[in-house]
């Protein structure tokens, strides 16, 4: 059973052990959590493995095997499939386990895998994250949670060891909704971004120096600081895959879609993105949208 007050008590499932989840889980292990892990690449499980999770072959096991389980996969459908498909965790679940998704997804796809996981009598947090790579590994995310409150409870020990802050936003749905806002914007800010590095070098200025303009004032974002000096000079490094930020406008959109919220901004960025995936960018970083736009002005000199 899962117990709030023991710190750190209970064993741990972690499936999905990508840029975010490896790193996520680590910190779990680090702090000296019973942890299992799974992942489709088995050879993923190796490094933590080694430093002393144990490994089931499957989600169903896992969750067999765990009190409290994490996902962290790639998008809807792979999280509906690790969740609900054969051998998933829904068929390991039961009453006294938890199970929390912190892959970015749509509401629609977080109130399907909740309705399959409560129909076992467990209990379900969706928790997308905010932060990247750097901060998974330094255990500095932002958890956007929604889902049965007093599985949040239990497991907030686990989330202040990955994360640095944590939001409870009541229905499931909520998480899932915040998390897809914050990611338009940002998919956004970086689309604009890439224009002006292209602008003020077409103009004869030096992009760099833009950037430490940009940092100076009102503007300023860690992210520009972060990604632009990378950009100048055509190195994207992946943190976060181009393909997920794809993917976090298209689901964006849909959202925006289905209140009739007009969103032209985020709508012409996901342009770029589908662009920067066409040119063979999907899994760069996500600045790589700038190629988009170079490519762009290629083709009309
Ligand atoms: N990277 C970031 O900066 C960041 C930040 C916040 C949120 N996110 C979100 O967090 C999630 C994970 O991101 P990531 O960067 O860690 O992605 P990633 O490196 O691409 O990892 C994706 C994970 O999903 C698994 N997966 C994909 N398709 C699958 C399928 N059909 N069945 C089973 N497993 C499958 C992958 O397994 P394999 O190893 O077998 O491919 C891998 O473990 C995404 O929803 C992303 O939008 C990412």
């Amino acid at each position: 059973m899962l117990n709030a007050t023991e710190k750190f008590s209970g064993r741990v499932g972690f499936l999905g052990l990508g840029i975010m989840g490896a790193p996520m889980a680590q910190n779990l292990i680090k702090a000296g959590c019973d942890v299992t892990v799974w992942n489709r690449t088995k050879s993923k499980c190796g490094p933590l493995i080694s430093l002393g999770a144990k490994y089931r072959s499957s989600p169903e096991e896992v969750a067999a095997n765990c009190d409290v389980t994490f996902a962290m996969l790639a998008d809807p459908e792979s999280a509906i499939d690790v969740a609900c498909g054969k051998n998933g965790a829904v068929s390991g679940m039961g009453p006294g386990k938890g199970y929390v998704d912190i892959s970015t997804v749509d509401d629609a796809t977080a109130k399907l895998i909740n309705g399959h996981i409560k129909a076992t009598g467990a209990l379900f947090l969706e928790a997308p994250v905010s932060g990247s790579k750097k901060p998974a590994e330094d255990g500095q995310l932002i958890f956007l949670t929604a889902g049965d409150r007093s599985l949040y409870d239990s497991v907030a020990p686990f989330l202040d060891i990955m994360g640095k802050s944590r939001f409870y936003l009541g229905e499931v749905g909520n998480g899932a909704a915040m998390k897809l806002v914050v990611n338009m914007i940002m998919g956004s800010m970086m689309a604009s971004f890439s224009e002006g590095l292209l602008l003020s070098k077409k103009v004869g200025l030096d992009p760099n120096v833009l950037v430490e303009v940009v940092s100076q004032g009102a503007i300023s974002a860690p992210m520009y600081s972060l990604k632009g000096p990378s950009m100048v000079k055509s190195h994207y490094p992946t943190a976060f895959p181009l393909k997920h930020q794809q993917k976090d406008l298209r689901l964006a959109l849909g959202l925006a879609d289905s209140v009739s919220q007009s969103t032209p901004i985020a709508a012409a960025a996901n342009e770029l993105y589908k662009v920067a995936k066409s040119y063979g960018l999907s899994d760069d970083d996500f600045s790589a949208v700038i190629e988009a736009l170079k490519a762009k002005s290629h083709d009309t000199a």
